[in-house]
């Protein structure tokens, strides 16, 4: 595969490339943890399979196929009391583990082995405020499981906020819109922040990291406002961005020994949705009166106007147009093909992950 330059080729593998095929083998953010009470039970569709995300009155949370094993009933219809889900069709119940407890129907002396009927089970883990599922692919149980990509943070007091959008497209646009530098001035103009007249020209170092790519440390640009605010504290600024499989962006920005941190994940929902989790953690602005309120007021301002060009943008994608990549704007957005590509063979062939980023590159564009 060759994104080198504008040519028919690049427009016609785009097109086969931007379908939104989801990657398995990966941890993904199903909801927020403070959106499953003790005793509850949510339905949420990740990477197209409905599943029943549950918190049992100790706490701990787990996540089940949305079907019964019996006649296929969404459990989301049933009962969950904190201990085990009751089908709402015969009343099977099933624990945690997906492994049946108890049929109504069946005598005391029945020959049927209650237990070793299964609803599939997802394995399920709770981190920065967020409920995750494993969702198991070819590679399940043959590889280690990989981590849930942890929020960074730098010291022990820090202030965090959470901002969740769903976005109308499939999980491939909602990263190439994600990973896009070039339309901040035009999307996210506003008197705070930035101008189509502030477009300049920008050169950045990126290099590779393991599954993803990272634009090196970097003095940022001098045309936001936020951090022009920075330069109060009078020490050196340095951002770091790091895009990595597969949905996962990660930004810090270092200010001596003040820091923001954030981790934005798009996620696979359905064919034709996905949503971003925004996590953000720092220590700078500490002074500022309402800072997290004002913080998130900002965070709903910047990923809402995504969150609009997105829907626009899903009015135009319904008509399947032929698309095209750019160098070097759309450059990191043919990597992140180049990746899933990459992982995709890898995963197929149960090879090791060959690396479309062989070294360090400088891209240039005006944003
Ligand atoms: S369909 Fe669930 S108990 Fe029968
Ligand atoms: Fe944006």
């Amino acid at each position: 595969m060759s994104f080198s330059t504008i040519t028919e080729e690049v427009k016609v593998k785009d097109r086969a490339l931007s379908t939104g095929e989801p990657l398995l083998d990966f941890w993904y953010p199903a909801l927020r943890s403070a959106r499953l009470k003790a005793g509850q039970m949510r339905r949420q569709v990740l990477l197209n399979k409905p599943l029943i995300v549950c918190r049992e009155n100790d706490g701990a949370v787990f996540a089940l196929d949305d079907h019964c094993p019996h006649r296929g009933m969404p459990f989301s219809y049933g009962r969950f009391d904190g201990e085990r889900v009751e089908c709402c069709y015969h009343g099977w119940q099933f624990d945690r583990e997906g492994r049946c407890r108890h049929i109504p129907a069946l005598l005391p002396d029945s020959p049927v082995k209650v237990e070793r009927i299964r609803a599939k089970n997802y394995t399920c883990a709770e981190m920065d405020g967020l409920i995750w599922v494993f969702m198991p692919g070819p590679l399940a149980g043959k590889n280690p499981m990989p981590e849930i990509p942890r929020l960074p943070v730098f010291s022990e007091h820090y202030r965090s906020s959470i901002v969740s959008r769903k976005l109308a497209c499939n999980v491939d646009h909602g990263i190439v819109g994600l990973m896009d530098p070039a339309h901040g001035p035009f999307v996210h103009q506003s008197f705070w922040w930035r101008s189509r007249r502030s477009i300049h020209e920008k050169s950045k170092a990126f290099e590779p990291v393991p599954q993803g790519f990272r634009m090196s440390a970097h003095t940022p640009s001098s045309n936001s406002a936020a951090y022009k605010l920075l330069n109060l504290y009078g020490e050196p600024i340095t951002t770091t961005i790091d895009f990595v499989l597969p949905n996962v962006r990660f930004e810090q920005v270092r200010c001596g020994r003040y820091w923001f941190s954030s981790r934005t994940t798009v996620t696979p929902i359905t064919n034709d949705e996905c949503r971003l989790d925004f996590v953000a953690a720092w220590n700078i602005f500490q002074w500022v009166p309402l800072v997290k309120p004002v913080f998130r007021l900002f965070a709903n301002l910047f990923i809402g106007q995504d969150q609009r060009i997105m829907e626009m943008q899903a009015e135009g994608l319904k008509d399947n147009p032929s698309l095209m990549l750019i160098d070097d704007a759309d450059t990191q957005a043919k990597w992140y093909y180049k990746l899933k590509a990459a992982y995709l063979t890898a995963q197929r062939n149960n090879a090791p992950f060959e690396h479309p980023i062989k070294a360090p590159v400088t891209l240039r564009w005006r944003s």
